[in-house]
Order: C-alpha cells, then structure tokens, then sequence
C-alpha cells in the first residue's frame, strides 16, 4: 500500500495531473506506458476534465518534448478551409490563396499535433487524417505532391465517438485505428475523492498568485463539494475554488460558504425552478433533465420571438396590448425572472419602431445572442442547446458579427 502511494505521487508530480482515485491512477499508468513512444492516442472525457492536459503531458514526456506542441481544435474551424488550414495550400488552390501555405500539420513536424473535438472533423478531412495516421503523409490542397512529416497524433472527443460510427458521422476505419490506444479521464463526480487534493491545489496556487492570505477548507466544506455534480468537471472546480479563494480572503472556507456559493452559482435549476434536477439522479438521467428544461427555455424564447414578429407586422389599433395577448407559452409556462424582451429599446432589432422590418436572419441572430449569454457564452452548450454543430455557430456568430458586449 505504502508502495501503491509512492509510486502514485511521484505520477502526480511527474505529469502535474493530480488524484489518487483509482480511475486517474490507472490513467497515470497509461500515460508513464504510452508517452515515450510515437503512437497515437484518443483522449476521451468530458468537457473541462483534464483532456488537454493529459495531451500535454504525453507530449512532454515524449522525444518530441522540445518540438513543437500544435493544438487544433477542429470543432472552432469552418468546415470549408479545415483541410488548408490542417495540410496548408499551394498558391491559386482556391481565390484567396495569394501564396502558399503552411498547414498546422507541417508546424508540428518533429512534434506533437493535439486534434481537440476530433469528432467534429467533416468526413472528407477524417480520409486524410486517416492516411496521415497510416503513411505519415498527406496532399497540401491544390498540390500534386505528397509532404511526408514527422507528427505523433494524439486526439481528444467529449463525444462518444462509437456512437458517431453507429450514426455514420465518423469514420470507422479512422476510430478503429485511433482507439486503439484511448486515455478514458474520468469524471469529476465519479472521482469525489480527489476533490480535497484538487481544491487545497487550486486554492494554494490561487492564494500565491494573488498574494492572499488562505487558511484551508474545513472537512464539511468538502463534504458539501462532493455532493455538487460538477457538469464542467474539473475546470468548473477550479473557478469556483478561485472565486471562493478571493471573495473570502483571510477566512477558513467552511461549510455555510461552499453552500452558500454553490446555492448562488449557476445550478441546473437557476434555468426553471418548476424543473429542479435533484442531486439524487444518476448521470443520464440529471443530463436528460437538463437538457429538457433547455428546450423549454427555447421553446419559450421561440415564442416570445414570433411574439415580437406578430406585434412589429400588425397595424395596432391601441397601445393596450398585453403580452399574453401574443404569447401562448406564457400561459403554460411561470415566469422564471427572464426579462421580457419587448421591454427591452436597447437593442435595436427589438426596438418597436423597427419591428415591422424583422427578418429572418434577425430574428436568427437575437435567438442565438440570446442562447449565448444565456450560457455565458460557452459556446458548446450554446451549440448543443439550439441543436446545432458548434461549427455551424460559430460560422453564425461571425456572419452576424455577435459580440460579447452585444
Ligand atoms: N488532474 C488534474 N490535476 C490538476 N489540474 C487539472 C487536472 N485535470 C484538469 N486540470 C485543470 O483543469 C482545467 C481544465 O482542464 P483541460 O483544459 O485539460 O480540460 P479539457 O478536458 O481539455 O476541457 P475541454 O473539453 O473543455 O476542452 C485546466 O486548468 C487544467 O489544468
Ligand atoms: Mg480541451
């Protein structure tokens, strides 16, 4: 046991991924196994569990560690140059292209190229990664002659790649060749043990940084966390000890105040009270829930949107008309504090004067500023939530020029 300890710690130091839950161990000892070789690994975990850390340690521990470390995350870039931006392109290979260009797989040359969200590539780029895999080569767009690189390829995908083969989305060879070597990062809520080691990290490192003084965390503070379901893992665990490390600086975090903050904090029922989801529910089902009251939200949002389309298009007789008049959703469903946007002449698609103008890009554009800041703009969840690839938004988000402060 005192050997199992050791040689657990000296892991953690090693790689700077801490946790001594039997899920990152036998990680741990994966990553010691595969790291000093060439072949590529799949990363398969969560949004916010460590995935690219674990990428960067495989890297640093590689004969690639003074070479370039390249991260690609091929779910941020328009499908339609992916493939120049990945191999590079020759001068003319399309309008735009004034010179040649390198591509990020060239970059990586000697190196390490990270593929994060993988299972966003378009079909046609996962042929070519295919062969990079398999010959170490590939065809810069509009060129003739094959590059030949020298790159270890490590991938990451919070999607269940298995059942995008299922649906046709991925390809089969690609994930059969990639998933032969998969690093499964386990979820914070299925590794509460590790809460204590990760907080007491993140507080301590927090504390230096800013120069504040930090006493610790009392045992029942820790006990509160561990009934929390952390949805964005180990990054949301880290915010929230940041947070707590600075707004209460001086003090011993204790149980009131981790209740207190993780009350106050962006819980799934913040969304609609009349759709709590209870700590008691396994994964599948608090995810079904959540994603439930999403759709409600966007139903009624939807609604409220046609609202301000039927009001701007009618010639009103009188100014008396009241919201519910237009709205049937908020018949049904209570408010939940959102404010009502036909309220809202800063914006100027929604100012009354403009209404009869609304087009369907605008109406578009409000539905996802909206869905935006309603998750913080975190724009996987805003993707999943209007069910749409992330791709597809962010190429919406630059098309309507939608900005933070919007
Ligand atoms: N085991 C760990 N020990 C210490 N810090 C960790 C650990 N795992 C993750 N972190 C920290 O948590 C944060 C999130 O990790 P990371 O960015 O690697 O997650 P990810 O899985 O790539 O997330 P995403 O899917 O959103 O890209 C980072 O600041 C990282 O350093
Ligand atoms: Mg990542």
């Amino acid at each position: 046991m005192y050997f199992e300890d050791n040689r657990n710690d000296t892991l953690q130091k090693k790689f700077g991924i801490l946790g001594k839950s039997a899920g990152v161990q036998s990680m741990l000892e994966t990553i010691e196994q595969v790291a000093p070789t060439d072949i590529s690994v799949l990363i398969a975990g969560e949004s916010g569990s460590g995935k690219e850390l674990v990428a960067l340690a495989l890297h640093k521990h590689s004969r690639r560690a003074h070479k370039p470390f390249i991260i690609v995350n091929c779910g941020a870039i328009p499908a339609g140059i992916i493939e120049s931006e990945l191999f590079g392109h020759k001068k003319g290979a399309f309008t735009g292209a004034q010179s040649d260009r390198k591509g990020y797989f060239q970059s990586a040359d000697g190196g390490t190229i990270f593929l994060d969200e993988i299972g966003e590539t378009p079909l046609e780029t996962q042929v070519k990664l295919l062969r990079v895999l398999e010959q170490g080569e590939f065809l810069p767009v509009g060129s003739s002659n094959m590059m030949k690189v020298d790159v270890r390829i490590v991938a990451a995908s919070n999607r269940n790649l298995e059942k995008e083969v299922d649906t046709g989305t991925f390809r089969k060879d690609l994930f059969y060749r990639l998933k032969a070597i998969t690093l499964v990062v386990p979820n914070l809520r299925d590794r509460k043990e590790d809460i204590p080691v990760l907080a007491k990290k993140f507080a301590n490192d927090c504390a230096i940084r800013n120069q504040i003084i930090f006493k610790g965390f009392s045992e029942g503070a820790f006990q509160i966390m561990s009934h929390h379901r952390w949805p964005g893992n180990i990054r949301e665990l880290k915010n929230f000890i940041e947070s707590l490390v600075i707004l209460e600086k001086g003090g011993v975090i204790k149980t009131d105040i981790v209740y207190r903050y993780l009350n106050a904090e962006s819980s799934p029922t913040e969304y609609n009270p009349l759709l709590p989801v209870k700590l008691d529910r396994n994964v599948e089902q608090a995810e079904r829930e959540l994603i439930l009251q999403q759709l409600f939200m966007l139903r009624r949002e939807i609604s409220e949107m046609k609202e301000i389309i039927v009001k701007g298009l009618q010639v009103r007789p009188t100014g008396d008309d009241s919201p519910e008049e237009y709205s049937p959703a908020l018949e049904v469903l209570p408010n939940d504090g959102v404010q009502d946007i036909s309220d809202d002449e800063s914006s100027p698609i929604l100012n009354p004067q403009m209404m009869g103008t609304l087009t369907a890009a605008q109406v578009e554009k409000e539905l996802i500023l909206r869905s935006l800041q309603r998750f913080n703009f975190n724009k996987r969840k805003t993707a999943q939530a209007l069910q749409m690839a992330e791709r597809t938004l962010y190429r919406k988000i630059k098309e309507y020029g939608i900005a933070k402060e919007d």
